[in-house]
């Protein structure tokens, strides 16, 4: 086979194979390890610009805007997903000026906050996609702990 006979085939193994690891290997829950610490840091930077004012410097919240962080927080969405945090945070969030965040930075800023309530990062991004974001459950406690 020439180089240029084998391209197609490469296009389409490229990007098949991750979609297929995705699907195999895809955390079930956010005890899984949904996100990498390199996407929680850019979280933090975007947190501390768009979401301090008001719920707090370490997530703890103020007078009025609720903890993003802690037990209750965890209570609040168990049960729930990391699509309707996403979702949530998407459209109703900043307060003052929601919908502006773009998919990626709502996804990095979920990540600080997956990550400041003690679930574990991971070896993946956690997604940009309220699709993929669907199959991973948010559970306060550790599944078999
Ligand atoms: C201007 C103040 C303000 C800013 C800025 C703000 N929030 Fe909020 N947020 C609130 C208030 C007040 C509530 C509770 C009332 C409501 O939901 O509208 C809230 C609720 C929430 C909730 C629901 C919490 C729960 O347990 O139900 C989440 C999640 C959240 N905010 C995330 C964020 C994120 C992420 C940012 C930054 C992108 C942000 N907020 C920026 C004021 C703010």
């Amino acid at each position: 086979m020439t180089r240029s006979s084998l391209r197609p085939f490469l296009g389409v193994a490229l990007v098949v194979l991750p979609a297929v690891a995705l699907s195999q290997g895809a955390p079930r829950d956010v005890w899984g390890g949904v996100y990498t610490a390199a996407q929680a840091q850019r979280g933090a930077a975007l947190y501390a610009s768009t979401c301090a004012s008001c719920h707090g410097d370490a997530l703890g919240g103020n007078d009025q805007a609720p903890p993003l962080a802690g037990g209750g927080f965890r209570a609040n969405w168990t049960g729930q997903t990391a699509a309707a945090l996403f979702t949530r945070i998407k459209t109703t969030m900043p307060l003052d000026n929601p919908n502006s965040l773009g998919a990626a930075k709502v996804a990095d800023i979920e990540a600080l906050i997956l990550s400041r309530n003690g679930f574990p990062a991971g070896q993946a991004e956690l997604p940009a996609d309220p699709g993929a974001l669907d199959a991973i459950a948010i559970t306060q406690d550790k599944p078999g702990a």
